[in-house]
């Protein structure tokens, strides 16, 4: 009998001490943490992966724009969703110059509004966007992370902010490991994230510049592979304004390794991408990642991408749970 109640004991004991653990553990400095939506709906994370795998089947191209959402809500504000938010005056972020192709809204009100129907007012349109950067990801054969959540959506948004937040594909590596550091993220969160270029379209206007009269003298980047460039310019003429093209040829709807054999190959597609080689921690970086063994992007990704999601982020009773992600309550 006393060896019994001494087990309860122990049981009950331990289960304290899982709980407590569980709760200390998971629940980062920012408040945010892996399944914080596990009892307050449960079935928020599956709703967001089935309506992005939906959203994937019917058009493959959706994926990258999904992921790119996500870079474009952190860095400015940080991930708060107001990169979904609209102003009738249109100075809104997504008015902003660097929204070139910024699509995939239609599936976000979408996926939102499924979750509002299984738990109204419980999840943000910042962890929608999380969520759905992972599964887009997931759907495109790359990586799956643990996405933290808990995130409360804000209730500005700036046309101003995003020009003076996001980098520019014509930024240098010291411009950008400068802006990747006013955000909290590192040289490897700029190398390994910059990857996410292994999916998606760039337009032709961001690149012109590398293919024609890049120092004035009829030239173009040195630091472009000369038959690519070549092969550019047959798609990207001076004046086009509206092509898109695939920034990892071959396999722009699929999230592999790719980008960094590109990049080694002076093929990256920005200046931005090239520049990667500019720096020797960067670089390194890249050569490790084209040898078919010793490639740790996909786990690196996921860090990454977890970190990235930390920035600025509101927790608590800070913001609030948009009921529509282009509108504040
Ligand atoms: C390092 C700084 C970065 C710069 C300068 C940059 C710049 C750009 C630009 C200019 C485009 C093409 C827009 C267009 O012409 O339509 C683009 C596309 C894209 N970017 Fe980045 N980006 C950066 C980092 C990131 C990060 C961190 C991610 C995500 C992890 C990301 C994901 C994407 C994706 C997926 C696309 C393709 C979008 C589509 O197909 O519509 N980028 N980026
Ligand atoms: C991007 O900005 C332009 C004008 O600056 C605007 O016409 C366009 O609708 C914006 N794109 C998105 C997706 O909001
Ligand atoms: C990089 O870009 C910054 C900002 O545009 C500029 O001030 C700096 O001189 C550039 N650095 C190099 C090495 O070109
Ligand atoms: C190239 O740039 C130089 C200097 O900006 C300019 O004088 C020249 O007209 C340009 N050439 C072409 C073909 O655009």
């Amino acid at each position: 009998m006393a060896a019994l109640h001494m087990n309860i004991s122990c049981l009950i004991f331990l289960q304290v001490l899982l709980l407590l653990l569980s709760l200390f553990a998971q629940t980062n400095a920012q408040g945010l943490k892996v399944g914080f939506y596990d009892n307050t709906c449960p079935k928020a994370e599956g709703i967001v992966k089935k309506s992005v795998l939906d959203a994937i089947k019917k058009d493959r191209t959706i994926g990258a724009p999904l992921l790119r959402m996500f870079f474009h809500d952190c860095f400015v504000r940080g991930c708060e969703g107001s990169v979904l938010l609209e102003l009738k005056n249109k100075k809104d972020e997504k008015n902003a110059p660097p929204n070139l192709s910024l699509r995939g809204f239609e599936i976000i009100d979408n996926v939102k509004a499924a979750v509002e129907k299984e738990c109204p007012g419980v999840v943000s349109c910042s962890d929608v966007l999380a969520l759905l950067a992972r599964d887009a990801v997931v759907a495109l054969n790359g990586p799956s992370w643990g996405v933290e959540t808990g995130r409360r959506d804000g209730r500005v948004t700036n046309i101003n902010e995003a020009r003076a937040n996001l980098p520019s594909p014509f930024d240098n590596i010291t411009s950008l490991i400068t802006q990747f550091r006013s955000k909290g993220l590192d040289k490897k969160d700029l190398v390994v994230l910059s990857g996410g270029h292994t999916v998606g379209n760039g337009h032709c206007p961001l690149i012109t510049n590398r293919l024609y009269n890049f120092t004035g003298k009829g030239d173009s980047d040195p630091n472009l592979d000369t038959e690519y460039a070549a092969n550019l310019r047959g798609r990207c003429k001076p004046t086009d304004t509206t092509t898109a093209l695939e920034m990892d040829p071959g396999s722009f709807k699929t999230f592999d390794k790719s980008y960094f054999k590109l990049v080694s190959q002076r093929r990256g597609f920005f200046q931005s991408d090239a520049a990667l080689l500019d720096n020797q921690e960067t670089k390194s970086y890249v050569l490790k990642q084209t040898k078919s063994y010793g490639s740790t992007f996909f786990k690196d990704f996921g860090v990454s991408m977890v970190k990235m999601g930390r920035i600025g982020v509101l927790t608590g009773r800070a913001g609030e749970v948009r009921k529509k992600c282009r509108m504040v309550n």
